[in-house]
Parts: structure tokens; sequence; C-alpha cells
């Protein structure tokens, strides 16, 4: 069955030192601890080895926030998925909202990236999500079903078996404003109805689909007490340990 996950996104924050005392705090807290889900830390490119080097791998696990669409060769700044695995990391974030807006990724981008995080066997933490606009005009279904569709649904059913989805509705990303339980619940049901209409509902009923966008100590128990919402990717509260660990403990 899909695992329950809580992600932390640490987007462009933390220096090396930081980050690392940051790790090192939060395996202290989750030492004495028996959580009921799998926690991530997706860190900067720049941390990635040293993390790997340093976490106990039943506690915590490793994610980078992006991957270049690209195998290798003269594409000055990026990092391939290949050079991501070889840090150990498991986890990927792709097609982040942030990437999508400031970055300029598209769908097809995001395809050649999924494909490119499987072949160095990186678990993708794919996202999805629509802006204000689109929601206030009720477009948000098909937002988010072009958007899994263009970047997915080319996969094989074994390989899209490896996706972890993550809702974020974009008008809740760093805003303090969090999509209601009610309204991620129906967004996450619609989100597995569409893969169970490609796939079939076992592999739909194997997905773990995570919420994203102001996720916090005060609202991540009500929103995972869901039954379409298998965890969260968190941004600003994953920056902290007196923030993160009361989400990991919300299940
Ligand atoms: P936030 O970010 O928790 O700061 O809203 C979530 C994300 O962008 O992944």
């Amino acid at each position: 069955m899909r695992k329950n996950i809580v992600a932390g996104n640490w987007k462009m924050n933390k220096n090396l030192q930081e980050g690392l005392d940051l790790v090192k705090d939060l395996q202290t807290a989750l030492f004495s601890k028996k959580v009921k889900c799998d926690v991530v830390v997706c860190t900067p490119f720049i941390h990635l080895g040293a993390v790997n080097g340093m976490i106990d791998k039943t506690k915590v696990k490793l994610g980078a926030q992006n991957c270049a669409d690209k195998v290798s060769g003269a594409y000055t700044g990026e990092i391939s998925a290949e050079m991501v695995a070889s840090t150990g990391a498991k986890y990927v974030i792709l097609g982040h909202s942030e990437r999508r807006a400031y970055y300029g990724e598209t769908n097809d981008m995001l395809k050649e990236k999924v494909q490119l995080a499987l072949a160095n066997n990186l678990t993708p933490i794919f996202c999805i999500g629509e802006v204000l606009g689109e929601r206030e005009a009720g477009q948000q279904n098909t937002v988010v079903k072009k958007q899994i569709e263009e970047g997915l649904f080319a996969l094989s059913a074994e390989d899209f078996g490896k996706i972890v989805l993550a809702y974020e509705p974009v008008w809740a990303i760093g805003t303090g404003k969090t999509a209601t339980s009610d309204q991620a619940q129906e967004m996450h049901a619609f989100i597995r109805q569409t893969v169970a209409a490609k796939y079939g509902q076992a592999v739909a009923d194997a997905t773990s689909i995570l919420y994203g966008g102001s996720c916090n100590a005060a609202n991540a128990k009500e929103l995972f007490a869901n039954p379409d919402v298998d965890g969260g990717l968190i941004g600003g509260a994953s920056l902290k340990v007196d923030t993160f660990m009361p989400i990991v403990e919300a299940f």
C-alpha cells in the first residue's frame, strides 16, 4: 500500500553549515520517536553529499529539488539526475510551481526529467497545482489533469508506480493561506481518480499524494486525516526542527 511521507523542501535556504546543523538536530529529534511516516529532506544540491554521509537512512531520507532535463554534457550550471543519484539521494522534487513559474519549466521538459530521474533510480516527487486565477475560474481540475497527463502519462504503469505526487495549490505556497481540508481532499480524490482511469485502481491506490502549501503544525493533522492525503511537502515550516517535527508527528 501507499506510504505516508512528510518531505521538507528547503528551497534556496541554508548555507552548508546551517543545513548540516538542521539535519543533525532533526535526527536527534527523530531518534527517540516512532513516527508513522517516511521523513524526507530535499536540500539544495550542495548539501546532498555531506547530508547523505551523516543520516541514518532508517530515519531520514534524502532528496534534491530539481535535476536537469538532459543526460550530461555542455549545460553549464546544470545538475543531472545521475549526479543527484551519485550523492546517495533517493528522491527528487520535479515540477515545483516555482520552477515552472520562474525558470520556465514546461510539461515537456518535466517529462524528460521524470524519465531521467527514474532511469537513475530516483523517486520523483512530482508537483502539480493551479494558480489563484484558475481556482477562481473553477479550472483547477482541468489544469491539474493536464499537468499529470502531459508530464507523466507517457510512463508505463510500472514506472508510474514509482512516482510520488504532490498537490500544491500555487495560491497556498508561502502565503499562509492553506487549502481547507475539504479542498485538499476533493482535489486529491480527483487526482487519484485521474490516475485510476489511466493505470487502474490498484496503481492509483498505491500512489502517495502529498499536500503542499502553508502546511504547518496547526493544520497538518486535519489535512493528513483525509483518506486521500498521504502526507505533505513542507516549505517554510521545514526550516526549523520545532516547526517541522509537529508535522512529522501529525500522523
Ligand atoms: P510552503 O511551501 O510550505 O512554504 O507553503 C511548500 C512548497 O512550496 O513546497
